[in-house]
C-alpha cells in the first residue's frame, strides 16, 4: 500500500506527467523495444503503428493515477483491455518489463535523480496497477482453462 505521502506525489505529478505524455511514450517504447525486440511482435500483430495507439498504455497508467483513492473505478477498463491483452498473450512476467521502461522514461522526462522519492512512489504505484491488471487476466486465463 501507498503511504499518504506517496500518494500525494503521485496526485501531484500527474498533471505534469501528462503534459510530457508524448515524451514519455516515445522515450518508452523506443528503450523497451531497444531492449525487448520480441515484444515488437506482440504489438505489430495488431496491425497499430507502434508510436500511436500504444500511447494507450502511458495514458491509461495515468489516468489510474486520477483513482488512486478509489481503484475499483478502473475495473471496467481494465476487463476490457484485459481481453486484448489475454488475445494477445499478455503475461505477468511482462509486467515488469513495461515498469522499468516506463518509469525510466518517467525518470528521464521529469529529469529526476534516481533516488527521487517521486520516482519511487511511481514504481509502487505502478506495482499496484499491474497487480490489479495481472490478477483480472489470471482469471480470465483461468476462465478459459489456459
Ligand atoms: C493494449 C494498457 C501492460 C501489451 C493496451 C491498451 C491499453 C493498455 C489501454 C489499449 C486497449 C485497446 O485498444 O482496447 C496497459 C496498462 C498496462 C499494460 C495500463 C500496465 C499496467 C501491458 C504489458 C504488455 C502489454 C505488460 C506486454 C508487454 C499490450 C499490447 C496491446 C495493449 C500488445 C495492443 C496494442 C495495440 O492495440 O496496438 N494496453 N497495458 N500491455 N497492451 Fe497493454
Amino acid at each position: 500500500m501507498l503511504t499518504e505521502q506517496e500518494k500525494d506525489i503521485i496526485k501531484s505529478t500527474v498533471p505534469v506527467l501528462e503534459e510530457y505524455g508524448t515524451g514519455i511514450t516515445k522515450t518508452f517504447y523506443k528503450n523497451m523495444f531497444e531492449a525487448h525486440p520480441e515484444l515488437l511482435n506482440m504489438f505489430n500483430q495488431t496491425n497499430q503503428k507502434v508510436g500511436d495507439q500504444p500511447e494507450a498504455l502511458a495514458k491509461t497508467v495515468l489516468a489510474a493515477a486520477r483513482h488512486i483513492d478509489n481503484l475499483e473505478a478502473i475495473l471496467p477498463a481494465v476487463i476490457g483491455i484485459g481481453h486484448k491483452h489475454r488475445a494477445l498473450n499478455v503475461k505477468p512476467e511482462h509486467y515488469p518489463i513495461v515498469g522499468k521502461y516506463l518509469l525510466a522514461a518517467i525518470q528521464h522526462v521529469l529529469g529526476l535523480e534516481s533516488s527521487d522519492k517521486i520516482l519511487s512512489a511511481w514504481e509502487k504505484y505502478y506495482g499496484v496497477i499491474a497487480q490489479v491488471f495481472i490478477d483480472v487476466e489470471k482469471d480470465m486465463y483461468k476462465e478459459a482453462d489456459w
